[in-house]
C-alpha cells in the first residue's frame, strides 16, 4: 500500500514512514551484549548466558536521580521532569461532550469519549518541512477492560442495556490528534483522524482463518467481518504506519457453557466469565448460543490511524491466542518479523515471520501479515532455543498440525493455534507479556510477569528458562537470533534480570536486579539510545502487601542492558497500573498510560465509595474531570526542554 499518513503542510511524497522508521536505526551492528551470568550466579541459579563479545554495545547513560518507592496517590517522577495531564477516561476524542463527574453520560457519549484502563500505546508523527514533528501527531491508546463499579454511577446494580453498550464503548481503542502548543500538549479538537474503535465497530477479519467456518455466525455467514474488538492489551507499531492492537483476555467476556469443550477449556471459556455481563443483554457474547463467536476475538488487530474510514483489520496469521503485544522489527532480508506473548501462566512466545519483504513506501500490509510462517518457542536448558513452525502439516514428536489432531488447514492452526502450540513442544512461560528489541543490538526482552503456579503440585516443573518455583516476582528473559537475524528458526537465550525484593526472607526471591528492586514487570520498550524501559503491573491484590510490601506502588523503571544497572523513573497512583510508553521523534516528550488507578482488590470498584482508594487524576490536576479516578495519559517532558535522556 502507498504510504498514507498525512502531511498537514502539503508536502508532497513526504512521509514520516521514510524519515522517522525506527527500523533503520534498529540493529545489527557487530554488537553482542554480555550477559548478567555473574548476579545470576550469586543467586546461585546456574543459567545458560550470552556469550560475551567484543562489539557489545556500550552502557547506556542513566542521567537522572531515581526516585524512591512510593505510596502517594499521585504521579511521582524525578528532579528535573514534570508530568501533564492529556487524556483521561471521559475525555472527549474529537467534539464529543466532557465527562461528567459522577459518570452519567451515556453509552452513546462514551463511544466519543475516552475509554477505560489505558493500555498499550504510539505517537505517529505529523510530517513538517519534510521531518517527522515532534510537536503534532496521532497517539493511539489502548482501553483494556472496565471497572463497571466505577463506570456507571451506581455500578452495576440494575444492569442494562445500556449499561452493556456502555461498557462496550469504553473498550477498544482511541485516536486522538495531539498538539504541543507554547510547551503544553492537548488534543486537537474537532480532529478529522479522531476516532473510538469499540467492542461494537466492525472489523475485517484477513488471513487463514477469514472464511473458515468456525468464524461464521448468524450475522456474518461468511466469517468476514466482526463487531468490534476488546480487552486491548500491549500493542505494536508497523514501519508501514499502521498500529496493532492486541485482544488478550477476549475469554472473559463470554458466557461458556457449563460443560466446556476441551477447545473451549483451552482457551479458558467457562460459564461465569468474568462477571462482565455482556451476554445478557447482547446474544452475541452467550458462547451457549453462539459457540463461533469467541473464535472472532483473540486475535492482533491492524488499525491505521491516517484513513479513519478504513475498518480494523484481524490478523488472523499471527495466531488466535491471550495477545499481549505485537513487537514488529525486520529481517535482514526485509521481511517483517513479528515478537508476540500469550499472557497467561504456562503459555508460550511465538514469532511471526512475512512471506514478502517490507519495501519502504510500496509494501501492503495485507500481504505482509496475511501471509507468513507462525513459530513458536522452545527454550533449551542450554541456553540455546528453536522456533518451532505452526505450519499446516508440520510433524512433531508429540503429533502432526493434520486432521490426525484437527486441523484440516491453516485456518484451523491460527484458531487452535495453542493446541498447535502444545503438539509442537514449546516452553511453558511465566507468562509472556511485552517483547522488546533492542535498537543496536537487535536481541530480543520478553517480561514473564508472574507465576505462583509454576513447579507447585500437579503444575509444571521449573525449566531453564523459568527457574523460579511459586515466582510471584517475575523475570526477564531476552534472546539473540541466530547470525542476528531475525527470522532465523533458532537463537541464544539467557535470564536479563530475576525481579524481587532485595530484602526477603526468602534468598530466591530477593533477585538479581542491579540497583532499583521491582516485581511484576510487564510493559517493556526500548527507546533509541538502547535503554530498556520497564512498567509493573502487581496486582491490586498484593500490592504493597506481603512480599510486595516493600516495592511500593506500581512504577516505571530505566535499565542499561549492558550493565544490568536499573533505576526507578516513575511511581504510579495509588491502586494504578503503569503500561503504555511512547516517545516524540525528538526523545523530549515521553507519554505514559498510568491504567485503573484506584483499583480495589476485586477489580470492581463499589460505586458508593469510588475514590475510596485513589482520587487521581484531580488530586494531582485540577483540570480533571473528578468524582472518580480515572486512567490517563501523561506526557513528561524535562523542565530544561532536553531529550528525556540523553541518545
Ligand atoms: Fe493486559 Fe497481560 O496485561
Ligand atoms: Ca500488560
Ligand atoms: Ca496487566
Amino acid at each position: 500500500m502507498k504510504n498514507d499518513c498525512y502531511d498537514p503542510a502539503a508536502q508532497p511524497g513526504a512521509c514520516y514512514e521514510t524519515l522517522a522508521d525506527p527500523f533503520r536505526r534498529r540493529m545489527l551492528s557487530a554488537a553482542v551484549l554480555t550477559a548478567t551470568g555473574g548476579a545470576l550466579a550469586a543467586a546461585g541459579i546456574p543459567l545458560p548466558t550470552l556469550a560475551a563479545g567484543a562489539g557489545r554495545a556500550a552502557g547506556a547513560v542513566l542521567d537522572f536521580s531515581g526516585i524512591p518507592v512510593s505510596t502517594a496517590d499521585r504521579v511521582v517522577v524525578p528532579p528535573g521532569y514534570r508530568a501533564a495531564l492529556l487524556f483521561g477516561w471521559g475525555d472527549p476524542v474529537s467534539d464529543g461532550p466532557r465527562a461528567h463527574a459522577d459518570a452519567a453520560d451515556s453509552a452513546l457519549d462514551q463511544a466519543r469519549q475516552a475509554g477505560m484502563h489505558h493500555d498499550g500505546m504510539h505517537f505517529f508523527p505529523f510530517v513538517s518541512g519534510g521531518r517527522p514533528a515532534s510537536d503534532h501527531g496521532l497517539l493511539c491508546i489502548n482501553h483494556e477492560y472496565t471497572d463497571d463499579g466505577l463506570l456507571h454511577p451506581d455500578g452495576m446494580r440494575d444492569w442494562s442495556a445500556e449499561k452493556v453498550d456502555k461498557a462496550k464503548a469504553a473498550n477498544g481503542v482511541s485516536v486522538i490528534e495531539v498538539r504541543r502548543i507554547d510547551g503544553a500538549w492537548q488534543v486537537v479538537r474537532p480532529s478529522r483522524w479522531a476516532r473510538r474503535i469499540t467492542a461494537d465497530t466492525p472489523c475485517r477479519i484477513g488471513g487463514p482463518a477469514a472464511g473458515h467456518p468456525a468464524m461464521t455466525t448468524v450475522i456474518d455467514r461468511r466469517g468476514e467481518f466482526v463487531l468490534g474488538t476488546l480487552n486491548n492489551c500491549a500493542m505494536g507499531y508497523t514501519p508501514w504506519g499502521t498500529y496493532l492492537t492486541c485482544e488478550e483476555n477476549f475469554n472473559g467476556y463470554f458466557r461458556g457453557p457449563a460443560a466446556p469443550s476441551a477447545d473451549q477449556k483451552r482457551y479458558g471459556l467457562t460459564e461465569k466469565g468474568f462477571g462482565f455481563r455482556w451476554h445478557e443483554f447482547d446474544e452475541r457474547f452467550d458462547a451457549t448460543l453462539h459457540p463461533n463467536e469467541p473464535n472472532r476475538f483473540g486475535w492482533v488487530v491492524e488499525i491505521d490511524p491516517w484513513r479513519p474510514e478504513k475498518p480494523p483489520v484481524k490478523r488472523t496469521a499471527l495466531g488466535r491466542f491471550k495477545h499481549e503485544g505485537a513487537t514488529v522489527t525486520l529481517a535482514r532480508d526485509g521481511r517483517a518479523v513479528v515478537y508476540m506473548g500469550d499472557d497467561e501462566r504456562f503459555e508460550y512466545i511465538y514469532k511471526f515471520v512475512s512471506r514478502q519483504r517490507y519495501v519502504p513506501g510500496r509494501s501492503d500490509s495485507t500481504a505482509l501479515l496475511d501471509d507468513g510462517t507462525l513459530y513458536v518457542a522452545r527454550f533449551g536448558e542450554d541456553g540455546r532455543g528453536q522456533w518451532l513452525p505452526l505450519r499446516h502439516g508440520a510433524k512433531y514428536a508429540n503429533g502432526s498440525l493434520t486432521m490426525d489432531n484437527g486441523f484440516a488447514n491453516q485456518g484451523d492452526v491460527a484458531i487452535r493455534c495453542r493446541q498447535a502450540a502444545d503438539i509442537a513442544g514449546a516452553t511453558k512461560m511465566d507468562r509472556p507479556e511485552w517483547i522488546a528489541v533492542h535498537p543496536q543490538t537487535g536481541e530480543a526482552y520478553v517480561t514473564l510477569t508472574n507465576n505462583s503456579q509454576r513447579g507447585t503440585p500437579e503444575r509444571p516443573g521449573l525449566n531453564a528458562a523459568n527457574p523460579r518455583p511459586a515466582n510471584i516476582f517475575g523475570h526477564i528473559v531476552r534472546w539473540r537470533e541466530d547470525g542476528r537475524d531475525a527470522a532465523a528458526t533458532a537463537f541464544a537465550w539467557d535470564i536479563f534480570a530475576l525481579a524481587g525484593d532485595p530484602a526477603s526472607a526468602d534468598e530466591a526471591r530477593r533477585g538479581t536486579v542491579k540497583g532499583d528492586a521491582y516485581g511484576s514487570p510487564d510493559g517493556l520498550w526500548f527507546d533509541a539510545g538502547g535503554r530498556l524501559w520497564i512498567q509493573t503491573d502487581v496486582s491490586t491484590s498484593t500490592l504493597n502487601k506481603g512480599e510486595y510490601a516493600n516495592l511500593g506502588n506500581n512504577q516505571m523503571l530505566v535499565a542499561d542492558p549492558a550493565s544490568g544497572t536499573t533505576r526507578r523513573f516513575l511511581a504510579g497512583p495509588n491502586g494504578s497500573e503503569i503500561t503504555g510508553i511512547t516517545v516524540t521523534p525528538d526523545g523530549r516528550t515521553l507519554f505514559v498510560n498510568v491504567q485503573h488507578p484506584g483499583e480495589s482488590p476485586s477489580e470492581r470498584s463499589d460505586p458508593e465509595r469510588p475514590t475510596a482508594v485513589s482520587s487521581w487524576p484531580a488530586n494531582q490536576f485540577p483540570e480533571a474531570v473528578g468524582g472518580r479516578p480515572r486512567s490517563a495519559t501523561i506526557a513528561i517532558t524535562r523542565d530544561d526542554g532536553r531529550e528525556i535522556l540523553p541518545t
